[in-house]
């Protein structure tokens, strides 16, 4: 994964060059002077960027941009399409309009339904400018010739005329709406996480049929992503609110530094984030990751994780795989070291409903990404092999359950289904 998403880094800046080389911008490698840019390319590589769609849209080794990424949903896996300007395998014979209705509606040049593993219904609260410029930028994007797999869905789910009745539960078909009783920069940022940024895509919980409960927005989902191209690892997004399970104890400044260098007081990226934070915050302006900061640590609290008490003797178990193992960079008190680890106390990723990210980090260590964003930390180790399903159990628990934190109970089983 670390390596995938090294070269979509490289690609990324590769193309910004390109761009920048046939115009005249200060820096040439970052996006972020191109939010105000006078060229339509540039604004919308910047958009491009901020909607992380060389990601999604990028399969490993293949040209920016040409599709192939296959997403594993509960209903199936589907591929990502070709977005690049060829026009047969490509997106280079659709109109202006078309391209519109497909990030506002779902809909592919030909009016048949798109499935909401591309994340159209957030997308949908782009304005409408924006996704021209989008367009004009995608228009310039090198032609790749290729055709993604046939997406490997079951009935009745590989009937796209399903999605249209999905479409009218679930697709709030609106553009943002300026909130007037708040700051300009409250509203920037209101409108780059919850359109382009997409967020909630992982970050909000669905109900049983891929719907994004927006009553609980941002407040925590999951996401399957892959390792090694196909094996599947499944994570909790955390609560993004400011609940005490949530970004509660973090600052605005730890926020805006965690998404522009993969680092914060509160946490560092080690699973999907890593992607989230290479390609797209880590190369926004400085005053549109502050404006997502106040944006975020602004929203209404919505707490999820229960309050857990454990038996004495488990506690102490739990507390003794802490002190052997953990404790020497986290600290005992578990407030942790700028420059060790960040802190256990009040972490999102400790409390999170679904314990997946806790178990993962504790399994696999933290996977950061190539080269690291953060520099400040070593690496933390992998303990799958030191520790048993029922130790991480306990040490988890534990942690969820002492300094004030939030959080149900691990058990083996849920240790076991992250091996
Ligand atoms: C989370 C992953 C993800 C992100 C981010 C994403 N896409 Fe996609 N996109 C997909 C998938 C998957 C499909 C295929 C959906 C289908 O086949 O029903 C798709 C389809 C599309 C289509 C329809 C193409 C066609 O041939 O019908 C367009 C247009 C598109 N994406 C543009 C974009 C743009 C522009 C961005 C960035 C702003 C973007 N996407 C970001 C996953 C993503
Ligand atoms: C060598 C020092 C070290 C040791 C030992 C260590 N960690 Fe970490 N831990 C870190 C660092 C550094 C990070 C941040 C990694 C990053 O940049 O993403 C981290 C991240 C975490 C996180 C994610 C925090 C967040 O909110 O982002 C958790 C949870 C965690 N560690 C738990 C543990 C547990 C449990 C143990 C014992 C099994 C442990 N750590 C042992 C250094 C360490
Ligand atoms: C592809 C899914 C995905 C997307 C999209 C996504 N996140 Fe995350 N996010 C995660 C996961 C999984 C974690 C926990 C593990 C990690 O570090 O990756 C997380 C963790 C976080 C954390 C807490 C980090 C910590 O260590 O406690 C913050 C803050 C965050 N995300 C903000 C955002 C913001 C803001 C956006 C939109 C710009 C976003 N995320 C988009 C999946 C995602």
């Amino acid at each position: 994964m670390t390596n995938a998403v090294h070269s979509f880094y490289v690609s990324l800046a590769v193309s910004a060059l390109i761009l920048t080389a046939s115009a005249s911008a200060q820096d040439p490698v970052s996006t972020s002077a191109m939010a105000d840019s006078d060229s339509p390319v540039q604004r919308g590589l910047y958009l491009a960027t901020a909607g992380n769609c060389m990601a999604c849209h990028t399969r490993e080794g293949g040209e920016p941009f040409s599709g192939g990424v296959s997403f594993h949903t509960d209903f199936g896996v589907i591929y990502s399409t070709n977005i690049t300007a060829d026009e047969t395998t490509g997106i280079g014979a659709w109109t202006e309009d078309q391209f519109v209705r497909a990030m506002h509606e779902g809909k592919s040049a030909d009016g048949s339904n798109l499935y909401p593993a591309f994340p159209y219904p957030s997308f949908t609260k782009v304005s409408e400018q924006d996704l021209k410029d989008l367009f004009t930028f995608l228009k310039t994007v090198a032609p790749s010739s290729y055709s993604p797999p046939d997406n490997d869905m079951g009935f009745p789910f590989n009937q796209r005329s399903l999605m249209g009745v999905w479409n009218a539960l679930y697709l709030e078909n609106e553009r943002f709406e300026t909130d007037d009783s708040q700051s300009e920069q409250w509203n920037r940022g209101a409108y780059l996480v919850q359109g382009l940024g997409h967020c909630g895509t992982c970050h909000t919980p669905r109900n049983a049929l891929g719907g994004l409960q927006t009553d609980q927005a941002l407040s925590g989902g999951t996401y399957n992503d892959k390792v090694d191209g196909e094996e599947i690892r499944p994570w909790s997004a955390v609560n993004l609110t400011s609940a005490p399970d949530g970004l509660a104890a973090w600052s605005e400044d730890d926020v805006a530094s965690y998404l522009k260098t993969g680092h914060g007081g509160m946490g560092g990226t080690f699973g999907p984030m890593n992607e989230v934070i290479t390609l797209s915050t880590s190369q926004l302006s400085d005053s549109d990751v502050r404006a997502m900061a106040v944006y975020l640590k602004g929203m209404q609290p919505v707490e999820r994780s229960p309050q857990h008490k454990m038996s004495d003797a488990d506690f102490r178990a739990g507390e003794l795989v802490y002190t052997i193992h953990c404790g020497t960079c986290h600290l005992p008190t578990g407030l942790g070291d700028p420059s060790i680890g960040p802190a256990v106390v009040g972490s999102a990723v400790v409390q999170a409903e679904d314990p997946a990210s806790l178990i993962n980090v504790i399994i696999y260590g933290a996977e950061v990404p190539a080269p690291s964003p953060a520099g400040a930390w070593k690496t933390m180790e992998a303990f799958g092999d030191k520790l048993d399903d029922d130790e991480i159990a306990l040490l988890s628990t534990y942690l969820r359950s002492n300094w004030g934190n939030r959080g149900g109970p691990v058990t083996e089983a849920d240790v076991d289904k992250q091996r």
